[in-house]
């Protein structure tokens, strides 16, 4: 029995990354060796086991054998004398093909080395074309090491991959975890054009109109996305800012967070913008719609989703304009946020009980105590 990292660790060990999450091959076991040595077996589909001590994740080596449409139409194979070199010829990317031994000696039968080196993402073997989720883990490692470029072989075969409907396959679920993985890397622009440019995106988001994958539009989503690191955005935000521009909710099975925020920006943007513009109980309302007397935390979440948003609509002048009047009109009202929260709410309440009052004439007594305050502030301007 020998045992061999493998994966993501050795990729991101030889790119110089940090610590990855280790993952090992086990080659001439069984599962029984594994349990007997007080390995706790995990795996649903196919033999995986977790460490006793360290909880990382050991599998048996395996082949894989397609049999129907999708990620899950595979057939895995593992028995003691499946080699290591098979193991890794059914996986992706040479860059993820790479195995290392107890001695740190590296096994790379496919040169994922050198790939690393010349940043060339290239598939293994014509086996990638077996599970489209491949596609989506392309593109999501197109974010995370952006300098990378698709070899030409391999842009082929995601094309290829794309035209024959395999895309379809995919569940919304595994097409989120993904994409969500891509949002937060380094450039998640990137992964948009990968997807685009081998026309998986069209296929995923068949709801999107060509119309809105024009130039403008594109550019639009780049120079917001441009600016998720400067606010570091949560996925929330970055989901919801990119969903403005191109309606990607629709075919995801996006977490909650994710779609109140995205629903939100798109309730509130133009408002906030002019928000300055706001009295009365106008102001007061528009506070409660974005909720920032309850969730202030949330709040500020929006207030950068929409710091992130360029429209379309506007040029390189006209979003420097936005942005202007946005930073005059955020501040004005996180003032009144402030000033709406510093009414004592839990005094009112207590009051309003002991006079006898119900919950809706509560919550009426509330508001007024903030909207005498929110106008005595905006005198004071
Ligand atoms: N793998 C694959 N095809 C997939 C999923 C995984 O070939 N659809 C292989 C790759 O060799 C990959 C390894 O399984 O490196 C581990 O997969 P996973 O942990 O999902 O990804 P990592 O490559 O480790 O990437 P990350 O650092 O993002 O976890």
């Amino acid at each position: 029995m020998k045992t061999y990292l493998v994966g993501g660790a050795v990729r991101d060990e030889l790119m110089g990354l940090g610590d990855s999450d280790k993952d090992w091959v086990v080659v001439g076991a069984t599962p029984e060796d594994l349990i007997f040595q007080g390995f706790t077996p995990v795996g649903k589909d196919f033999p995986v086991f977790l460490h006793p001590e360290t909880s990382e994740e050991y599998a048996l080596a395996r082949t894989e054998r397609k049999t129907a449409r999708g990620y899950k139409g595979f057939v895995f194979h593992a028995d003691p004398s499946i080699t290591l070199e098979e193991d890794l010829v059914r996986r992706d990317l040479t860059i993820n093909a790479i195995a290392k031994d107890e001695h740190g000696t590296l096994i790379d039968p496919f040169d994922g080395n050198s790939d690393i080196q010349n940043k060339i993402f290239r598939h293994v073997s014509p086996a990638f074309k077996e599970d489209p989720v491949r596609i989506l883990r392309l593109a999501r490692f197109a974010a995370r090491f952006p300098e990378f470029t698709i070899a030409t072989e391999t842009q082929i075969l995601l094309e290829q991959m794309c035209e024959e409907g395999e895309v379809d396959a995919l569940v919304s679920e595994r097409v989120w975890q993904e994409i969500s993985k891509g949002l937060m890397a380094e450039s998640p622009y990137r992964m948009f054009t990968v997807l685009l440019g081998c026309g998986a995106f069209q296929k995923l988001f068949k709801n999107i109109e060509p119309k809105y994958l024009d130039e403008r539009h594109q550019e639009a989503l780049k120079a917001s996305i441009d600016r998720f690191k400067e606010v570091r955005a949560s996925l929330a935000v970055r989901f919801a800012v990119i969903n403005y521009i191109w309606p990607i909710a629709q075919t995801l099975r996006v977490p909650k967070e994710c779609i109140e925020m995205a629903d939100l920006l798109a309730k509130t943007y133009t408002t906030l913008c002019n928000s300055i513009q706001l009295k009365g109980e106008e102001l007061l309302s528009f506070l409660q719609v974005c909720d920032a007397l309850r969730r202030p935390d949330r709040f500020d979440e929006l207030l950068l989703g929409a710091r992130c948003l360029v429209l379309p609509t506007h040029d390189k002048e006209g979003s420097k304009v936005v942005l202007e009047k946005l930073d005059t009109s955020t501040h004005h009202i996180k003032h009144m946020q402030k000033v709406a929260l510093s009414v004592d709410h839990k005094e009112i309440a207590l009051q309003a009980i002991k006079q006898g009052l119900v919950a809706v004439q509560i919550g009426e007594a509330i508001d007024q105590a903030r909207l005498k305050a929110l106008e005595a502030a905006m005198k004071k301007l």
